[in-house]
């Protein structure tokens, strides 16, 4: 998704806008631009590519000295990654540039009432209609940029985050956020704007939360906000939960290797300080009352990607606990299928970003029928945790590579936290047997360490396979939903094609797929637990390796009983069934960043992808 910065203050734009710019850069994205004014003119330079294209750029053809300025990483909706394209976007008169994340709905007939009046547009972007708007409008907005935005807004449909300057008024930036997300960093003589707090937090910690439909005013000393009707708002300061270098490589080669690696403090950093004195579980931002959660009938999770895998996952631990049924639903087909949610409804949002444009939508439909609502998240001060009921941090610390890991861990934790505050708040299960769970999952980092040094032979095998064409993922119970993140992280690292199944659907048509030297990952259940899913598994293995597949099991310590039928086992530890995928998933991770690795693939930010995809 689009980045953007803003700065005013006493340092050079143009050193904190590009270096905001690369902080952002996780977010994927094709083009780059930055806007100062200097002298009382605008002084723009855009480029297509990576950020590098633009400072090479920059460095041929710099720009003038200037204390105020925007700068943007576009990830194109409306027209392709080009130069004219990029943003910053200026008004004809060359008053005023502008920049923008989201997607401007009605742009087409703003466009052609632009055109209409004469106004020649010169990219392809909703983007550029605004900057000719903004300008145009000042003349009744009596010269004041903040007034223009505002009227510019009302006349706006769709998602956006705007962050405009103009020459008449070199000590202002101006900001609107609708649905995509905008932060405000509060300095000592400077502020900034930004669309994750990643791009200032080197400079400030001190953040405030901009809401709907909100317009902010900076200058080097002050912040305002507005709403879009004009009324005065006051702002949600917050101060960020982490510093600048937990946003950096830290030695490692890829945002994703370290991410990988931090997993066993982030499963540690997901549980801690959630059991009271008294042994009970205590979520403190459970801002949902126990009457409430006791009226629970139902529980809908609505997530994306590996946020909905999470879901899928938990929903086994959830229904086990409670004997509540869960669904799990794609955020972005919920809303259409006219789902059946009300009052007695707990519809839970997952998401890292906490900017998810489909899951926010969803939540936003869930409440609108009268659903209570739960975010499990892991940005704080995000959108979707701000508009709902309550809120569970997962704490995983920023997640910066696109693929998610170390987020898919906690989001687990987090939803059977979630499980067992149910459970233990609906009376389903005794004290003593959440005390059990909770101890249990208390060794999970040290559980998710083992596997972190047992991973080195995963490495060998993804770059055996890597000339493969496909690579199917089979598991079974928990282990399903272990084997559709799994194929997707093959999917986005790799570029390949890559499939996860129910192993008992395989014999129902996906068996057709297995022919000669085609891979498969088989998540293999405890043969202690339920040993009849074992055996079941091992039925799927002979079935498919008689067809010439290679197995490579993912298996825990001890079991032999599949070593004979196949190509390659990786080991994970014992641990309880409900909390096998916590570590059979860390081998899938690093064998798809391996493979990835292997292809010379950007790894940290794969092609056509962004970490949170804020455009429905
Ligand atoms: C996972 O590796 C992907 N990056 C993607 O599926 C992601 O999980 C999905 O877009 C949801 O993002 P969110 O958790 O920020 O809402």
């Amino acid at each position: 998704m689009c980045g953007i910065v803003g700065y005013v203050g006493d340092k050079q734009a143009l050193e904190v806008v590009v270096s905001g710019l690369r902080r952002l850069e996780y977010r994927g994205y094709d083009s780059a631009g930055v806007a100062v004014i200097a002298d009382g003119r605008l002084d723009v330079r855009k480029k297509a590519g990576k950020l590098v294209n633009l400072e090479t750029l920059l460095g041929a053809d710099p720009l003038a000295e200037s204390t105020t300025g925007i700068g943007h990483t576009r990830w194109a909706t409306h027209g392709g990654p080009t130069d004219t394209n990029a943003h910053p976007h200026v008004s004809e008169d060359g008053t005023v540039a502008v920049i923008h994340n989201g997607i401007i709905e009605n742009f087409a007939e703003l466009r052609e009432q632009l055109t209409a009046d004469g106004v020649h547009l010169a990219s392809d972007t909703d983007t550029e209609v605004v900057a000719h708007l903004l300008a145009r409008t000042l003349p009744q907005a009596a010269g004041n940029l903040t007034e223009a935005m505002r009227l510019v807004c009302r006349e706006l449909q769709g998602a956006f985050t705007l962050v405009a300057i103009m020459t008449e008024d070199p000590d202002l930036v101006v900001g609107a956020r609708r649905n995509s997300p905008l932060v405000v960093g509060v300095g000592e003589g400077e502020n900034f704007l930004a669309s994750d707090v990643a791009a200032f937090v080197e400079h400030t910690r001190n953040a405030l939360e901009l809401g709907q439909d909100q317009i902010v005013t900076l200058t080097k000393d002050a912040v305002s906000i507005i709403d879009f009707d004009g009324h005065r708002v006051e702002p949600s300061p917050y101060s960020v939960d982490w510093d600048a270098s937990a946003a950096e490589k830290g030695g490692y080669d890829l945002f994703m290797l370290k991410e990988i690696a931090e997993q066993p403090k982030a499963v540690a950093d997901a549980l801690r300080g959630r059991i009271g004195r008294d042994g009970r579980l205590q979520l403190d931002e459970m801002r949902l009352d126990d009457a409430a959660l006791r009226s629970i009938t139902k529980v809908i999770v609505v997530a994306c990607g590996t946020a909905s895998h999470a879901g899928m996952v938990a929903k086994y631990a959830v229904e086990h606990w409670t004997r509540i049924p869960v669904e799990v639903e794609l955020a972005s087909e919920f809303r259409y299928r006219d789902p059946i949610v009300g009052p007695s409804t707990l519809v839970i949002a997952i998401s890292q970003s906490g900017e998810t444009m489909d899951t926010l939508m969803a939540l936003r439909h869930a409440a609108e029928q009268g659903a209570p609502t739960l975010a499990i998240c892991n940005t704080v001060g995000s959108t979707i945790p701000r508009e709902a009921d309550a809120v569970l941090y997962t704490y995983a610390g920023p997640e910066i590579a696109v693929a998610s890991t170390k987020a898919f861990l906690t989001q687990i934790i987090a939803a059977y936290l979630v499980g067992l505050y149910l459970a233990q708040v609906r009376g389903t299960m005794f004290a003593d047997e959440i005390g059990r769970i909770m101890a249990e999952l208390n060794d999970m980092p040290q559980k998710v360490d083992l596997v972190l040094d047992t991973v080195e032979p995963v490495r060998a095998i993804a770059r055996e396979l890597a000339g493969c064409s496909s690579v199917l993922f089979i598991g079974r119970h928990v282990g399903y939903p272990v084997a559709l993140e799994g194929a997707l992280k093959l999917k986005e690292l790799a570029y390949m094609h890559a499939e996860g199944f129910a192993a008992g659907e395989l014999k129902h048509g996906p068996i057709a797929l297995i022919e000669e030297g085609v891979p498969v990952v088989v998540i293999v259940p405890s043969p202690r637990g339920r040993a009849l899913l074992h055996d079941k598994l091992l039925s799927a293995i002979q079935e498919v390796r008689a067809r010439g597949a290679r197995i490579i099991a993912v298996a825990e310590e001890g079991d032999e009983r599949i070593t004979p039928f196949t190509d390659h086992v990786i080991r994970v530890p014992i641990v309880p069934t409900l909390m096998q995928p916590l570590v059979s998933t860390v081998p899938l991770q690093v064998f798809a960043c391996e493979m990835a690795t292997a292809k010379g693939h950007d790894v940290d930010q794969p092609r056509n992808l962004a970490k949170s995809v804020t455009v429905e």
